[in-house]
């Protein structure tokens, strides 16, 4: 599974690189504004930090024309911008027509497998299902990851399942069985899937077993 981290912290991102950890980035207008940062400034960084590796940039624009053009300022920014677009008909023709100049697209704000389904035939890169916020709803965002498995490896398409509003450990574990292809993680999130407490409980006694040797391996 490919770890994307869903954050546009420039600080978080370059500790978790450092670290091996990432396949890629996702952001949303909402995690811009928590940055307080320039938009295309702070995606251009991000790129050059992770080149060669996938980072969503989401349009504002809600109509056709201006998620097109938006879409093809954002794509202009680094190689390896994905334009992120919402499910609705106009973000998915402009899906299709962003995907047909060669743009990576992400469809964004996926609820159900209906949705999942339109946008794979619109050619779309990514579908980002969001399962934390189905939760919430008393739904159940992972049994949407499953049947979107199922539906595309029925009919072939290539349109990788990116499992966004990831909450938990559980989810991202949940998310794997259930056949994501990625999974978008905050980083609070993912530095907690190294930790467990049998971990550092083991750890201390080996600590503890190495002082009492006396000895120094270098
Ligand atoms: O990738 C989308 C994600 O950022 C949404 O997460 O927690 O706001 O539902 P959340």
């Amino acid at each position: 599974m490919k770890f994307f981290v869903d954050t546009a912290e420039v600080s978080e991102i370059r500790e978790l690189h450092e670290i091996g950890l990432l396949d890629g980035v996702t952001t949303n207008p909402s995690l811009v504004a928590k940055s307080g940062r320039d938009f295309k400034e702070v995606v251009k960084e991000i790129c050059e930090i992770l080149p060669g590796m996938p980072v969503s940039a989401e349009v504002a624009a809600t109509d056709y024309d201006g998620m097109m053009a938006e879409g093809k300022v954002l794509a202009a920014l680094a190689d390896n911008v994905v334009v992120k677009v919402p499910l609705t008909l106009d973000g998915l023709k402009a899906c299709k027509h962003l995907t047909d100049q060669g743009i990576k697209v992400n469809v964004t704000l996926c609820f159900s497998a209906n949705q999942a389904l339109l946008a794979a035939k619109c050619g779309a890169t990514y579908i980002s299902p969001f399962i934390g916020r189905l939760d919430d709803l008393n739904l159940d965002g992972m049994e949407l990851i499953g049947d979107i498995r199922v539906i595309y490896d029925n009919y072939g398409f290539e349109t990788e399942i990116l499992a966004a509003s990831i909450r938990s450990a559980n989810h991202v574990s949940q998310a794997a069985l259930a056949g994501a292809d990625v999974s978008t993680i905050p980083p609070a999130v993912l530095k907690k899937l190294a930790s467990h407490a049998l971990t550092d409980k083991g750890l201390d006694a080996f600590v503890k077993d190495w002082k009492a040797t006396g000895q120094s391996i270098v």
